[in-house]
């Protein structure tokens, strides 16, 4: 699989933890509802941001970026949830398991951007590696 291929399998799973982070928002339920609830909230707008930028670094080096939910589904790895209430401690659990899958996703595409001479790619995917280790740091320490 090439940079842009393996581009397009993260914006997949990009955009199904849009819709799991918002099964989160949702479905938490307990005594950290109300700061889950906002953290969640804060989580899913990122990742809109996440969407666009990797779309639009697509179409900028004339690619074509995973625009439908059928194809978004096909070329995903993470998996999503059912609708059915979690409690707080769970919900993290899950999120930390993905955000795991993430950094070793980004990690990989800064290598291939770095090897195919792509300099702003590979700069988006160490930016992307570092926001997703500090939000990985922040949510063990929750749980701790
Ligand atoms: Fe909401």
């Amino acid at each position: 699989m090439n940079l842009y291929q393996k581009m397009n399998v993260f914006l997949a799973n990009q955009t199904v933890m849009y819709m799991k982070v918002h099964n989160l928002h949702w479905y938490v339920k307990g005594h950290q509802f109300f700061s889950l609830h906002e953290k969640f909230e804060e989580i899913y707008d990122q990742t809109a941001d996440i969407i666009d930028d990797v779309a639009e670094r697509l179409l900028s080096v004339n690619e074509y970026p995973v625009a439908n939910l059928k194809e978004v589904l096909e070329l995903s790895t993470i998996s999503e949830r059912y609708d059915k209430d979690v409690n707080g401690i769970l919900a993290v659990e899950i999120l930390i398991a993905d955000i795991e899958q993430l950094i070793k996703d980004s990690k990989e595409l800064a290598v291939l951007a770095e090897e195919a001479d792509d300099s702003v790619t590979n700069d988006m995917f160490i930016g992307y590696t570092g926001e997703y280790q500090k939000l990985h740091w922040m949510l063990t320490s929750y749980l701790k």
